[in-house]
């Protein structure tokens, strides 16, 4: 793959990601499936920094944005603007470049390569992007050791507790330091300890800086880990207020 050639602008050595302090600019977003309109008209920003929580009933379009923000999924109309960098104008390798690079991403049923040890389905996410083996294992050991389960690294996932099998997502998410750590239902398949214990390391790494976007059905969740909470009904953003996190 030709990495190398465009890496410069993916890098962040573009000049208007820096400028740019919104992660993410979505204006007039529409996606969709037949005649479903899964999207209908999605306009959002999130400055850096922040913890966005976006709720809804089921088959509102939660998953389906946060697709889209992770260049997972192509719209079809609207803007997309995530870093600094209009992914409308992207080809399928650079998205998918730009998505290893930028993007962190957690899911309810964490996704998870079964045959990879911990440490491995960790590493993986920087070998992909060209980091040498050596260096990959070396970080996946800190972020291991950070989130207390380094002693559980060459654990394949079927031994791993779900709480477990979470936190290894969330340090193969954060493996390339993303400007954007997008969850969907990250505690959806936890019982309510692991599902404490992910929260918890959700609101540290906000604190730290890490700019979120999480999609939940959970109002605690939500409330206890966002600065804004977002509604969202039939495609469409139907309310947004602040929360306020020491409550
Ligand atoms: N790949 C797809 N093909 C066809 N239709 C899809 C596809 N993905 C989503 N949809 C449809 O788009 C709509 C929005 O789906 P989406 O998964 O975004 O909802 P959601 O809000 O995440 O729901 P849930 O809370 O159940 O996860 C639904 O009507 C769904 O059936
Ligand atoms: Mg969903």
């Amino acid at each position: 793959m030709s990495t190398e050639d465009i890496s410069g602008t993916v890098l962040g050595t573009d000049p208007a990601a820096v400028r740019e302090k919104a992660v993410v600019r979505v204006s007039g977003l529409r996606k969709e499936y037949g005649d479903t309109a899964a999207l209908d008209g999605v306009s959002l920003e999130i400055g850096a920094g922040e913890a966005v929580a976006v709720m809804g009933p089921s088959g509102c379009g939660k998953s389906t944005l946060l697709n889209m923000i992770a260049g997972l999924d192509r719209p079809s109309a609207g803007s997309l603007r995530v870093h600094g960098e209009d992914l409308g104008g992207f080809n399928e390798t650079r998205l998918a470049i730009f998505r290893r690079r930028r993007i962190g991403m957690i899911f309810q049923f964490f996704n998870l390569i079964d045959d990879l040890s911990a440490i491995d389905n960790i590493a993986l996410a920087a070998q992909l992007t060209g980091t040498p083996a050596r260096q990959a294992r070396r970080r996946a050991l800190e972020l291991l050791d950070e989130l207390g389960i380094a002693d559980r690294r060459n654990v394949y996932p079927a031994a791993l507790s779900g709480g477990e099998r979470q936190r290894v997502a969330v340090a193969r998410a954060l493996m390339n330091r993303p400007a954007l750590l997008l969850a969907d239902e990250p505690t959806g398949a936890l019982d309510s300890q692991a599902g404490e214990q992910v929260m918890d390391l959700l609101i540290d790494l906000n604190q730290l800086g890490q700019t979120l976007l999480l999609v939940t059905h959970d109002q605690r969740l939500a409330t206890r880990c966002a600065s804004r909470l977002v509604m969202m009904a039939d495609g469409r953003i139907t309310g947004e207020r602040t929360l306020d996190r020491s409550v």
